[in-house]
């Protein structure tokens, strides 16, 4: 192994909807294999959901990079390793050992973390959030809403703030992109349901910078400039990313040593 091996860290994130995973260079934060995606098994239910990210992380390991640190952002609430909610997968996740889990399978530690606290962490070292004074506010607008908090360098993890009650819903369920998709909303009537949402966070949080990542993130021009808010709300660079990014981050700074 030469030396910028230590650069090399593997990202896998599981979404509601798909799993994707790349080697990433953690120096520049930039992919350096092909992104692969597959499709998250049907219920996700714990079981399936490892058997896939067991056969992604085959094809992206090469003997070369088999050993680099290895993140994996999971969608819910994650503590010292259990999985504490569920609401875009299986509800056997809640309470589940699931990093152990993960490592069991894959033979390795691994380093396992919420999405959006890996999205968050992402556009913390490499993109939107990497400047920013004060409290940035990283939202995931994909299958459901992630939230992430970020202080002065500092990521508050197991924020879930897609969760606040608006007008008597989930807001998630009423504002993500898979509920504009669901109920074929145009742009301006989804930027509505997002002006709502994000008015409500800025009365719990008065962020000084909001960032808008998920997929969708890349159409921003068509709802970003339809919202009227204080805080300066402005597209994530690392766009789908994110996720595979800032698991990758995370696994390399916890685990430094690899050479
Ligand atoms: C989950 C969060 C997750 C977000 C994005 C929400 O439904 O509660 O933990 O970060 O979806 O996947």
């Amino acid at each position: 192994m030469s030396a910028h091996d230590r650069d090399v860290a593997i990202g896998i994130d599981i979404g509601g909807t798909g799993i994707k995973g790349a080697s990433v260079n953690v120096r520049t934060g930039t992919l350096i294999s092909d992104r692969i995606k597959i499709p998250t098994p049907r219920g996700a239910r714990p079981g399936d959901v490892i058997d896939a990210v067991t056969e992604l992380f085959d094809s992206l390991a090469h003997d070369d990079i088999a050993d680099a640190p290895l993140g994996v952002a999971f969608p819910a609430v994650v503590k010292h390793g259990v999985t504490m909610s569920a609401a875009n997968v299986s509800d056997e996740w809640i309470g589940l050992g699931a990093e152990k889990l993960f490592e069991d399978a894959l033979s390795r530690d691994i380093s396992f973390l919420n999405d959006a606290d890996a999205a968050g962490l992402a556009e913390l070292r490499f993109g939107a959030a990497r400047d920013a004074d004060g409290v940035t506010l990283m939202t995931t607008l994909g299958t459901g809403i992630g939230t992430a908090i970020l202080c002065d360098g500092i990521l508050v993890p197991n924020v879930e703030l897609g969760h606040i009650e608006l007008d008597g819903h989930d807001a998630e369920t009423v504002s993500s992109n898979a509920a504009r998709e669901r109920e074929g909303l145009s742009w301006e009537d989804w930027a509505q349901r997002l002006q709502r949402y994000y008015s409500a966070c800025e009365v719990y949080l008065s962020p000084d910078l909001i960032v808008v990542g998920g997929g969708v993130s890349k159409h921003h021009q068509n709802f970003l400039p339809l919202l009227d808010l204080t805080a300066e709300i402005v597209p994530a660079q690392l766009r789908n990313n994110a996720g595979i990014l800032g698991a990758a981050a995370r696994a390399s700074e916890m685990h430094p040593a690899y050479v």
